[in-house]
């Protein structure tokens, strides 16, 4: 038994079968649900949005775990929190006062992660550790799923680990499969995303249980 949080991301999904694809992952063992909500401006594609995110929380079992890959993303906070995402998660690198924008998120009682990207450095968030419930350490260049993970991101987490509460959630997203699923576990995360490699493989059920 581990207890690692699984949030497959449905930005590999089927969009046209949203609803069945979620069920997938949710008989399959899944924990969150990730969603990938990009702009064409903090990266350069877009995806989907609030809607979106209203549609799913219809029908999703288990905790949607919202990834802000946008600008501004306090202006979108009340928008997704009032859509239903459980975990919001916006970048570091996309905002002026990060202390505010975490605040604003559990003024609306969700759970407030940072996302770092590959080339911003864990010593710039450390300050920010002890109010925030995930810290999110991107393995990819963010901006579209099935790239390969980056070896030396994932040597970001025990300087995360260090410095982080206890009850701080580390995760990972991008590139995760069993083997680099493992490096990360080790290094001391404990939430993997995962799109392609889970819905791209023929089990899903044996996909995530690979991770954990
Ligand atoms: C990338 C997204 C990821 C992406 C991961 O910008 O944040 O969540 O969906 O996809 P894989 O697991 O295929 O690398
Ligand atoms: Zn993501």
């Amino acid at each position: 038994m581990s207890n690692v949080i699984i949030s497959p991301s449905i930005l590999s999904a089927d969009f046209a079968n949203l609803e069945r694809d979620i069920k997938l992952v949710e008989d399959a063992g899944a924990d969150w649900i990730h969603v990938d909500v990009m702009d064409g401006h903090f990266v350069p594609n877009i995806t989907i949005g609030v809607p979106v995110v209203k549609s799913i929380k219809k029908i999703a079992k288990i905790p949607l775990d919202v990834h802000l890959m946008i600008e501004n993303p306090e202006k979108y906070i009340k928008p997704f929190a009032d859509a239903g995402a459980d975990i919001l998660t916006f970048h570091y690198e996309a905002v002026q006062d990060v202390k505010s924008v975490i605040d604003l998120i559990k003024s609306f009682n969700v759970k407030a992660g940072v996302s770092i990207k590959p080339k911003t450095s864990p010593d710039e968030v450390l300050e920010y550790l002890k109010y925030l419930d995930l810290l999110l350490v991107m393995t990819v260049e963010p901006g579209f799923g099935g790239q390969s993970f980056m070896g030396d991101c994932a040597e970001k987490i025990p300087v995360i680990k260090r410095h982080a509460p206890e009850n701080l959630i580390i995760q990972v997203d991008g590139g995760i499969n069993a083997e680099t699923a493992k490096i990360c576990t080790n290094y001391g995360a404990n939430s993997l995303v995962a799109g392609n490699y889970i819905y791209k493989s023929d089990n899903i059920k044996s996909a995530i249980q690979s991770l954990r």
